[in-house]
């Protein structure tokens, strides 16, 4: 009479006979298209979080930039200077085009407010925060407000200029949020921004 063995530990339906296939929990084709559905809900915002905030960035730099002669001048030099040396020194070597763009980000935030649920009651400031009351933290209300910066509604973009930069209190400029959450595409961003001399001279110099 033909029987059937009672599969072996470490035996998976996939690979019948391998003895090297992990053991399978009976919910784990449910956990599995449970996590495939929650990877693909963040494309959405990896696309739309990763493009429209730099995109965003470079088109306030820029009209920020239209404003300003000076500053104009000062990055149509720093990029004939940076341009003429290997692409990989750009980044670090465009100071004043990364002050432009942190100084664009203070005054026009593309993240403009960040929020969280409590999860229990806390005291936030002296305030007393209620379980599941929201809390929201506005970069737009922080990066001008009167306590935090030195005239704070004017587009200067020395406030980011190395030496002044180091005095920002770490708080105060929350362009990419702070913390466990923190942009895991700060860094990216910054310098895909930064390394954009070429089109800020063909929009704003030509
Ligand atoms: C100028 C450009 C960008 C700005 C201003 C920005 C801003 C932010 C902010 C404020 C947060 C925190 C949100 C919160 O705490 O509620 C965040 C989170 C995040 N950002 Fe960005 N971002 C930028 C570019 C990017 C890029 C290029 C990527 C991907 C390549 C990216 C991917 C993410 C992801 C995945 C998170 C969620 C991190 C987590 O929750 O653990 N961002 N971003």
């Amino acid at each position: 009479m033909p029987t059937q063995a009672p599969p072996r530990h470490g035996q998976g339906s996939s690979a019948p006979g391998c003895p090297h296939t992990p053991p399978r929990s009976p919910g784990s084709a449910n956990r599995r298209r449970i996590e495939r559905r929650r990877s693909q809900s963040q494309y959405p915002h990896l696309y739309f979080g990763g493009h429209e905030t730099t995109a965003n960035t470079l088109i306030w730099s820029l009209f920020l930039l239209s404003l300003s002669e000076e500053w104009r001048a000062r990055l149509e030099l720093e990029a004939r200077a940076v341009l003429e040396g290997p692409v990989e020194d750009h980044a670090a070597r465009l100071v004043e085009t990364k002050a432009v763009i942190e100084e664009a980000m203070r005054l026009y935030p593309p993240v403009a407010s960040m929020s969280r649920q409590a999860i229990g009651p806390d005291d936030l400031a002296g305030k007393r925060i209620r379980k599941n009351s929201l809390v929201i933290v506005s970069q737009w209300v922080l990066h001008r407000h009167r306590l935090l910066w030195d005239k704070p509604d004017c587009f200067d973009p020395r406030r980011f200029l190395p030496g002044s930069r180091e005095k920002i209190d770490r708080f105060a400029y929350l362009p990419f949020g702070a913390g466990p959450r923190v942009c895991i595409g700060a860094s990216f961003s910054l310098q895909e921004a930064s390394d954009y001399p070429r089109p800020y001279r063909a929009v704003v110099f030509l």
